[in-house]
Order: structure tokens, then sequence, then C-alpha cells
């Protein structure tokens, strides 16, 4: 079984990220910047968003962060990041998610121009990836992609599996492995048959927020699971998968933390970097 490294293959993109943007700098005389906006007091949002903001100072984005209280109005959030898209040294604007359950997510996002959406969740950059055309596309599904790219993991003609079908991560997780070539199942809380289905996949990838979802019994011997879930069992972090039993039958796995985590992080710098350089299409 091999390890896929998260953390070491982030931290290598980081510093790929940051010789680029340098070089961006040096031929634009422009910083690349990133708006980063909290609403409310969510703890775990709070240390994403740190999280978010030191990457930047690792890579030489300039970023700005807005914190709002928990209370905050609708009309407060959209003028924010009305202004923020209006600002020509802002290349990228993200709004922490969840917000809290009083706001409309939906029309606050639909304030950040497609230019500038470095999540890749406005309907536009969602449209181009189902179309198979350049966009933006979110960063965790994006960050999968890359570790099995890292990885030599040839997906061509191969049986992916994705359980999960959020907006965030199943949905667009499908789409790029079937850009790619892979044949994709796209399985949820609702697939009759989820074991068997998920047992006959090359490429099974979780994002389901179950601790020990994903058993051996659901994986095929060879397979190459990606684990996607982020969940706190006594402050401590785990995925979807029961590791240890599973890591057995894996020939290539995630772990949780230190796999797919950090390469959101490193993805969210690279869609910065290409909303600066101005999307082409
Ligand atoms: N909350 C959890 N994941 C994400 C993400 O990828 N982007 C944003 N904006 N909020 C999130």
């Amino acid at each position: 079984m091999t390890l896929i490294d998260g953390k070491k293959i982030a931290a290598d993109i980081r510093a790929e990220l940051s010789a680029e943007i340098a070089r961006f700098t040096r031929e634009t005389g422009k910083k690349v910047g990133l708006a980063v906006v909290l609403v409310g007091e969510d703890p775990a949002s709070k240390i994403y968003v740190r999280n978010k903001i030191r990457a930047c100072e690792e890579v030489g984005i300039y970023s700005a962060s807005y914190t709002l209280p928990a209370d905050a109005t609708q009309e407060a959030v959209e003028s924010l990041v009305g202004s923020l898209a209006d600002d020509s040294s802002v290349h990228g604007i993200l709004v922490q998610l969840p917000l809290p359950a009083h706001l409309n997510a939906e029309r606050i996002l639909a304030r950040i121009p497609s230019q500038k959406d470095v999540d890749g969740f406005s309907a536009e950059n969602i449209g181009r990836l189902a179309c198979g055309k350049n966009g933006i596309v979110a960063c965790t599904p994006l960050g999968v992609m890359e570790l099995l790219r890292r990885s030599h993991v040839n997906l061509s003609g191969k049986y992916a599996v994705v359980i999960g079908r959020s907006n965030i991560v199943g949905k667009p997780m499908a789409m790029l492995l079937l850009n790619a070539d892979a044949t994709v199942t796209v399985c949820h809380s609702h697939s009759d048959h989820l074991a068997e289905i998920c047992s006959r996949a090359d490429i099974l990838i979780s994002a389901v927020g179950k601790p020990h979802f994903v058993t051996a019994e659901m994986v095929k011997e060879g397979a190459v699971v990606v684990d996607v879930g982020i969940n706190r069992i006594d402050g401590k972090l785990v995925g979807d998968v029961d590791f240890e039993s599973v890591a057995e039958k894996a020939a290539m796995i995630t772990p949780v933390p230190g796999g797919v985590g950090p390469m959101t992080i490193a993805m969210l710098m690279k869609n910065t970097l290409i909303c600066a350089r101005g999307l082409q299409i």
C-alpha cells in the first residue's frame, strides 16, 4: 500500500506557486490579491480561514480578511461582497461557508463575479466544468485530481465511484473524473446497493462526512481510495474511511489529516493566481 502524502504534495505545489506569483508581480507590478469574508464565529470556519490566510502569506498572495458579526444583515454582507467585486486590487473573493442560517447564501455568492470566483461555485463556472471548458473549479475536487495526477494514477477507462453528491465536492468531482475519461458513478445516502457498487471501484472517493463509513468490505483489492471527509471525534480529526482495515486492501490511500485537506488550500492559491492572470475562456 502507498500512502498518498497530501501534505508533501501541497507543499511542493505552494513552492511552485510562490515562484509563479513572484514572476506575475515582477512582470505586471501587481500583487495577487485574495479577499476572504467570514460571517460569525463558527470555530471550524475560523480555523479554515486562518489556514487560508497563512497559505497566502507563504506563497506571496496579498490577503485581506473581513469578519462580520453573526447577526450581520443580508444587505451588509451583499454590500461588502459588492465592493470587493468592484475593487481592482482584489482578484479573488471567498465567502467562507456555512453562513449563518438567517442569510441567503445564494444571493450573497451571486454577488461574486465569475472571474473572481476562486471557489468555482458560480453557475457560470459550474457550467463551464460541465461542458469540459476552461474555468475555475472548486478547490477540493481540483485538489483530489492533482493528488491523483501527481501520484500517477491513470483514470482513463477506469471505474471511479464518488460517494456524496454535494455541489462543492461530489458533483464537480464526478464531472472532473468524467472529463478525464473515467467511467463514473455517484452514490449518496439514498443509493441502493451502495457497498456493492463501491466494491467494484478502481478509484473510490468518499465525501460523506461520517467517520468509519467506508469499510474494507466496500473496497476492491488494489483500489485507490481518496478520503475527503473531515470529521471530529473527541477533538481528533478523522476521515470517512476506516483507515486501518481499508489500508490493507487499497493500493493507494490518502490519510486524514494530511491528505486532501492541504490540497484544498493549495488549489485556492492556484485559483487566485488564475483569476489574477485573467481567466482564459
Ligand atoms: N466551507 C467548507 N469548505 C469550503 C470551501 O471550499 N469554500 C468555502 N468558501 N467555504 C467552505
